[in-house]
């Protein structure tokens, strides 16, 4: 990797603008996952360590390029402050007069919080007058929103070019678990693949057919397969439009030596509601007025036998309808037992995806996956073997020096 950390650069006395995501979820008023918030936290402290001023750089949510009051990032400030135990500046805009008065009176120790960058058009826009804007603020600049990363915005790929840069403490991190778990992996590597539809997972399944092992389909994608292979799924949520997709892909992963896993049994129900009545049937044998949830028993002793001889794992998409329990039963008992493979130091296990970690955390394997991103959007293009922008932007040579 050529791309520059926060002990390549000498950051003393210097005003870091700090690229984070901080795009957290927020209910009335409160953020309800402070994650994306705590993982920034090394980057940050590391920057103050060495003397230098670190200006953070967020969007927040979906405004479109107008300032919309109810997107300000005033919304995490008491989140950021309780994550890093000390007080935090804010200026009601990211660039111009406002952003600089604030900078310029940020005292040294002192960590600032500008305004929602996309409140201005020429973030999302990657408008260089924007990103020239942003970086006249500034003396270098540090990415540390891989989660951001697959978006060139002015603040996640413009500035890179304007500035010296590097990746913060989360970007290193996300890139070498990602690099491990399909760079350079101990194989067998097993992909678990999951959620509701084959069609946005096109990209994946391609690329991880050349990559890894086996490839364990579960959630509606799995029946969309079933399908394919002429097997009745009931009322199942399916794409059947797709099925000429899915036997293509089951196709070309036969001829690159890379198993697909499908349900052989399946917990079938009349009503998509908790506590709904459910039967067990073969995967073969959906009742015509009944829909697939969740993989069954012999499927998940299956996903066992099949996880116990990886090595490597990479996860993104529930197994079921991980939301309403019971159907969280096959993605509960794989994420436990990649766990203790993990825990066992037999497996190396890698997950994201926004769904994903949810379920993870649910099912409480979270913490014991080896690494589990911070990202959903670029998890999956990163897993789709897509160049991200923002990485891509901070990946200049280096002449490191032996160490
Ligand atoms: C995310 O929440 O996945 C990132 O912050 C990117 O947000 P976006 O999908 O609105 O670009
Ligand atoms: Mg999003």
């Amino acid at each position: 990797m050529a791309w520059k950390t926060l002990d390549d650069l000498d950051l003393d006395g210097k005003v870091v603008l700090t690229r984070v995501d901080i795009n957290v979820p927020v209910e009335d008023g409160r953020v309800t996952d402070a994650t994306r918030i705590e993982r920034i936290v090394p980057t940050i402290r590391d920057i103050l360590a060495k003397g230098g001023k670190p200006v953070l750089l967020a969007h927040f949510d979906r405004p479109k390029g107008k300032v919309v009051p109810e997107m300000s990032l005033k919304v995490v400030l008491p989140a950021l402050e309780a994550a890093l135990g000390q007080p935090v500046a804010f200026a009601e805009d990211c660039v111009g007069p406002v952003a600089a008065a604030a900078v310029a009176s940020l005292p040294a120790g002192g960590v600032l919080l500008l305004e929602n960058t996309r409140f201005h058009k020429g973030e999302e826009a990657n408008d260089p007058a924007f990103a020239a804007e942003l970086a006249a603020l500034g003396d270098v600049y540090c990415n540390d929103a891989f989660s951001a990363a697959h978006r060139a915005h002015a603040s996640t790929e413009g500035i890179a070019r304007l500035l010296p840069s590097c990746a913060g403490r989360l970007m290193q991190a996300e890139l070498q678990a990602l690099e491990k778990a399909l760079a350079n992996p101990d194989r067998p590597v097993i992909a678990v693949v999951g959620g509701a539809k084959v069609s946005t997972k096109l990209e994946l399944l391609g690329n991880l057919i050349g990559r890894v092992d086996a490839i364990v389909i579960g959630g509606g994608m799995a029946n969309t397969f079933l399908a394919a292979a002429g097997i009745d799924v009931g009322k199942s949520l399916c794409e059947h439009d797709m099925t000429d997709t899915a036997r293509e892909i089951a196709g070309r992963a036969k001829a690159a030596n890379c198993e697909i896993v499908l349900p052989q049994d399946v917990v079938v129900a009349r009503e998509f509601k908790a506590g709904a009545a459910t039967e067990i049937v073969a995967a073969t044998a959906c009742p015509p007025d009944a829909m697939i949830l969740d993989a069954g028993p012999a499927s998940i002793a299956h996903i066992a036998t099949v996880l116990s001889g990886a090595r490597t794992l990479v996860w993104n998409g529930p197994l079921g309808a991980f939301e309403i329990p019971p159907f969280n039963a096959a993605t509960d008992a794989a994420a436990r037992q990649a766990a203790a493979l993990t825990r066992a130091g037999r497996l190396l296990s890698v997950a994201g995806g926004g769904d994903t970690v949810a379920a993870l955390n649910a099912s409480g394997a979270a913490a014991d996956f080896t690494y589990v991103s911070t990202a959903g959007g670029a998890f999956l293009e990163w897993l789709e073997g897509k160049t991200l922008p923002g990485v891509a932007a901070l990946d200049q040579p280096v002449e490191r020096t032996a160490s």
